[in-house]
């Protein structure tokens, strides 16, 4: 508050007179606004005048205005001419400490308008909030004074091209808009596993060989074998050198630098299908087509040709990138084949190591020392501290924040991109709603709500923390639209946590400035998500009176829910939900926000089941795991199945184990069927049970069969498969029910994980 108060008086004396204070809808929210009174029209008559050393910003900001005003203003270098009915990009003159490097000041009067900057980058991000504002109404640009800058130096978003190609001219959209969002760095996913995407002149089979891998995108990524012989290689592509240079240039325009990243020892695939030798056993398992397992096939670290070869890759790698930074990648290498291999031992007894982490250290610090030498740093994910950190390292924080905490205790430089908040590659709403994604669920409000400094840290090791990132693998990213979709609006939220100051988070206040950022991105043909519109049902249990209580929830502030309880599509006009509901019988609920009386998103449909075994007590044989409880003593019970989500709290896992579960219903009771809710996700090893079966008790110590049920799902489905194993048959003075899943115990063969422990989930036991 008292920060905001500071700005309020600041702004209050460059404009002289009387002020409202209060925000644009501008997105990231700037350190401080200060409306003034009146406002400058925007025309055609407008010429954009600039200091000399500016000439490259006032033709950005033509540019960068153009698609807002439907024309383009003209420019001229500053002289002696008056300065009424001008936008004038100005370098401070001394330096504006408050500003920084990348700071601007926007002064908005009904005669100009000022973009003053102690640098380049510092008017191209005023120009770019002025574009926001001149968006809504170009001809009435209300007046303010705004002085901005970032809080963090980095500001990044990353994608992954080598699972999925990305075509080329469809960087460029995407330059952009990080540009408008103020992203200062584009990390480029180059290669991996599944694809090698950068033209390398001097080892011509990285791309004629490395980019390209076997079609089999119609099966599930972790379901896909490798290439056989005489198999053609027919997905993929690759980025030609010129065109690199183009697209840097094109990012350097625009003030985002592009980190490269070449991942080694692990994520070789594709460089070892060309270069077969330069793995420890010289086998050539061509370009994987998906996903690989733990990850075992690497560079080999006892052969000087490795490094030979690494160190020529990225010779090239940075004739092509001016980026201070270099990603060397080093995440998730399997040891394996390193133990096995005669060179690899020879190395770690000739360079006195004690192991092979620190064998990984030495290859990483091998490289740091070349990249060094070029004057550039290395950069490396958080698997780089295993076995101790190259000496000038810095280090991208991607299993939770712990490998920031080390790095910036000490004195190393991190980067935040944990899976808990920075995975674009996760769902963002209800999975059944979503395209197939990773897994995980990140929905706009958690990014919104990430703290990039680790409360561990002191204010000193803070300074150690350059910024954040969001990272967009691309497993299940197929195409530059779903790219698009996956990246907005959750951009839009990371770009306020690692540009706005942290006094000024306010989601209530974000999700109301977003309606102009969705009108934005239509504007700019995004195809965005609107998943934060989404009703999310919360049923809650009664025990007592073995009914429902369900809340309608959503993540955007002030929303207008209606709903139905009869199945029916709500409509403008369908209650309006004002508090929890009470569910006493079997419903199917449905709700939607509704905007300008349109809904924004598909109605939310959810069943609840209130069947005869609904708060009765339930005893298992084996526990399940304590990561998957569902939601305690009653989950199987509680009238609520499971969605595809298998961690949306309704589910409980069995790990190798059996699901073996004694329902008590308390009275002599009549059944007719018994229903077991269960899901396979291959992607998280889940499967579904390989049969189910139905016993029945009068008294809890004898039990008869009542019947049985399996399936006919393949274990290589591609899609997350929610399926009811159905014994229906009467029986009469039932007490006790027990249900029986038998977990397969193993991941089968084909699958990624093949013999190493399956998971069963079940999240309901329906007793009619
Ligand atoms: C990573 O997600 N393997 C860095
Ligand atoms: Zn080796």
């Amino acid at each position: 508050m008292k920060f905001r108060l500071l700005f309020w008086i600041i702004g209050l004396l460059i404009m002289g007179g009387p002020l409202m204070a209060g925000p644009f809808d501008l997105v990231p929210l700037p350190a401080s606004v200060v409306r003034g009174e009146g406002q400058f029209s925007l025309s055609r008559k407008t010429v954009i005048r600039y200091d000399g050393a500016l000439a490259q910003e006032a033709v950005m900001a033509v540019k960068m205005l153009e698609p807002v005003l439907g024309f383009a203003l003209e420019t001229e270098v500053s002289g002696s001419a008056p300065e009424n009915g001008v936008i004038r990009l100005q370098l401070n003159q001394p330096n504006d400490r408050l500003t920084g490097t990348e700071g601007y000041l926007l002064k908005i009067t009904p005669q100009k308008i000022l973009i003053s900057a102690n640098t380049a980058a510092g008017i191209f991000y005023g120009v770019q909030t002025l574009r926001q504002m001149a968006g809504e109404s170009p001809a009435a640009v209300p007046a303010a004074v705004i002085i901005d800058y970032p809080r963090f130096p980095y500001r990044g978003v990353h994608v992954d091209v080598s699972r999925h190609f990305m075509p080329f001219a469809s960087l460029f959209p995407l330059i952009d808009q990080m540009a408008a969002h103020k992203i200062n760095v584009f990390h480029w996913h180059l290669v991996d596993d599944q694809g090698w995407r950068l033209e390398i002149k001097k080892y011509p089979r990285l791309t004629e060989v490395g980019a390209w891998r076997v079609d089999r995108e119609d099966l599930h990524w972790n379901s896909r074998p490798l290439q056989k012989p005489g198999e053609k290689a027919t997905y993929g592509g690759f980025y030609t050198q010129e065109q690199v240079r183009e697209l840097v240039k094109y990012a350097q325009e625009r003030h985002v630098t592009i980190i490269p990243e070449i991942e080694m020892p692990a994520h070789a695939m594709a460089a070892l299908a060309a270069y077969p030798a330069l793995s420890c056993t010289g086998e050539n398992l061509g370009v994987s087509p998906g996903g690989v397992w733990p990850i075992t096939h690497i560079f080999c670290a006892g052969k000087e040709e490795t490094f030979h070869f690494l160190e020529d890759v990225l010779t090239e790698t940075m004739e092509l990138f001016p980026s201070t930074f270099i990603h060397v990648g080093g995440d998730e290498a399997d040891k394996t084949e390193w133990k096995r291999c005669p060179l690899c031992q020879n190395r770690i007894k000739e360079e006195g190591l004690k192991d092979e982490h620190e064998l990984q250290s030495y290859f990483i610090t091998r490289m740091e020392k070349f990249l060094n030498k070029h004057n550039r740093k290395l950069l490396g994910w958080d698997e780089i501290l295993e076995g101790g950190l190259a000496p000038e390292a810095s280090v991208m924080s991607w299993r939770g924040e712990d490998g920031a905490i080390a790095a910036a205790r000490s004195g190393h430089y991190a980067v935040m991109t944990p899976t808990s908040h920075c995975y674009f590659d996760y769902y963002q709403g209800d999975p059944s709603l979503e395209p197939p994604a990773f897994g995980g669920n990140i929905t706009l409000k958690k990014v919104y709500d990430f703290e990039p400094v680790p409360a561990a840290l002191t204010g000193e090791e803070a300074q150690y923390i350059l910024g954040a990132q969001a990272n967009h693998w691309s497993e299940f990213i197929s195409t530059p639209e779903h790219l698009q979709y996956m990246m907005f609006p959750r951009l839009a939220a990371l770009a306020e946590v690692v540009w706005s100051p942290k006094e000024s988070r306010d989601w209530d206040d974000f999700s109301s400035r977003m309606k102009t950022q969705y009108a934005r991105y239509a504007l700019a043909g995004i195809p965005y998500a609107r998943s934060a519109f989404q009703v999310k049902a919360h049923p809650r249990l009664i025990p007592e009176t073995k009914s429902l209580e369900v809340e309608f929830t959503t993540e955007v502030s002030h929303p207008e829910i209606r709903y139905t309880l009869d199945g029916s599509v709500p409509g403008p006009v369908s209650p309006l939900y004002t508090g929890p509901v009470a569910v006493t019988r079997s419903v199917t609920a449905r709700a939607a926000v509704f905007v300008d009386g349109k809904s924004v998103t598909t109605p939310l449909s959810r069943p609840f089941f209130l069947h005869k075994a609904v708060a009765c007590p339930v005893n298992t044989r084996y526990p399940n795991s304590s990561r998957y409880d569902g939601s305690g003593a009653y989950t199987l019970v509680d009238g609520v199945k499971g969605s595809t989500n298998f961690n949306d709290g309704n589910w409980k896992g069995y790990y190798k184990d059996d699901l073996v579960a004694t329902i008590d219903l308390g009275q002599p009771t009549s059944v007719r069927a018994v229903e077991t809710h269960a899901i396979q996700d291959i992607g998280s090893w889940i499967f579904m049970p390989a049969g189910v079966v139905v016993e029945v008790s009068p008294d809890g110590e004898h039990f008869r069969r009542l019947g049985s049920a399996t399936h006919a799902i393949p274990v290589t489905a591609a899609e997350r498969i929610l399926y009811d194993f159905r014994v229906k048959k009467r029986a009469e003075n039932v007490r006790y029910v027990r249900v029986t899943a038998r977990n397969l115990g193993t991941c089968p063969e084909g699958h990624a994980g093949a013999g190493q422990g399956a998971h069963l989930f079940v999240s309901e036991i329906v007793v009619n």
